[in-house]
């Protein structure tokens, strides 16, 4: 199971800094079959991994974007090998955040994804259909599109029987709403995108964490992780507080 934190634009550092130290102290009562991540802004990467490797933690920690390129004139950009040199383990792709307000496009985000494999870092990519999408009645569509972009992608499917990657379906309309997908909602779909891995990867396929995302509280976590095709959360706003992160971590 994987419970993954993604800050977004929040926390100033000192604030980042207090947060990761509370989440390794209350890491050990977190059953360890359970991986617990957190995706700070990238001015908070060094410290907060300086203060997971002097608490000796599991913590993992990734960040929420790279660029497609190693190296180059990129203004304002980072690239995956710099984040690897960091020590980083994750690194999100193609939130939908990121799709939305960054005009980010299916290529554009496998070539992310790319990248970031051959910098030896998981990418979690993020799939999910709009609320207008899901009034169609296209979320296969929409979702079976964004993940073939990445399945299909003639160098990233010779990286995946080597490397891990993550998938977090992330209902778009879910996303910092309040408005859960509900568990057989999620289901559905994560069954839909378990079948699709099988069929692109085979064997692999059920190696491959699927992750939901999407107002994941401690209040209903439970009982997305009861579902056989979930296995495990992706959380924004409750990621912020180590006591809701923690709790949510508790219940996986
Ligand atoms: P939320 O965000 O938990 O605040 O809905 C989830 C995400 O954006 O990954």
């Amino acid at each position: 199971m994987l419970i993954a934190g993604n800050w977004k634009m929040n926390l100033m550092p000192h604030e980042g800094m207090m947060l990761t130290h509370e989440l390794c102290m209350g890491l050990s009562d977190i059953p360890s079959h359970v991986d617990m991540l957190i995706c700070p802004p990238f001015t908070h990467l060094a410290q907060c991994s300086l203060i997971i490797e002097n608490n000796e933690s599991q913590l993992l920690i990734g960040a929420q974007n790279c660029h497609a390129s190693d190296q180059g004139a990129f203004t304002g950009e980072i690239s995956a090998p710099m984040l690897a040199s960091m020590g980083m383990d994750y690194v999100i792709l193609g939130h939908s955040e990121r799709r939305i307000l960054f005009n980010e496009s299916n290529d554009v985000i496998a070539r992310k994804c790319h990248a970031a494999l051959k910098a030896g870092l998981i990418p979690i990519v993020c799939i999910g259909e709009t609320l207008e999408q899901r009034n169609q009645g296209i979320v296969n569509q929409v979702v079976q599109e964004q993940l073939l972009s990445i399945l299909q992608h003639e160098q990233i499917v010779n990286h995946i029987p080597a490397h891990d990657i993550v998938f977090a379906y992330e209902p778009v309309w879910a996303i910092g709403t309040g408005l859960a997908a509900s568990p057989e909602q999620a289901e559905d779909v994560h069954a839909f995108i378990r079948m699709q891995l099988e069929e692109k990867l085979g064997d692999h396929a059920s190696m491959i964490d699927v992750i939901y995302g999407g107002s994941v509280k401690p209040e209903n976590a439970k009982e997305y992780f009861l579902q056989p095709n979930i296995d495990g959360a992706l959380i924004g706003g409750a990621s912020l507080k180590a006591e809701s992160f923690l709790a949510i971590a508790a219940q996986a």
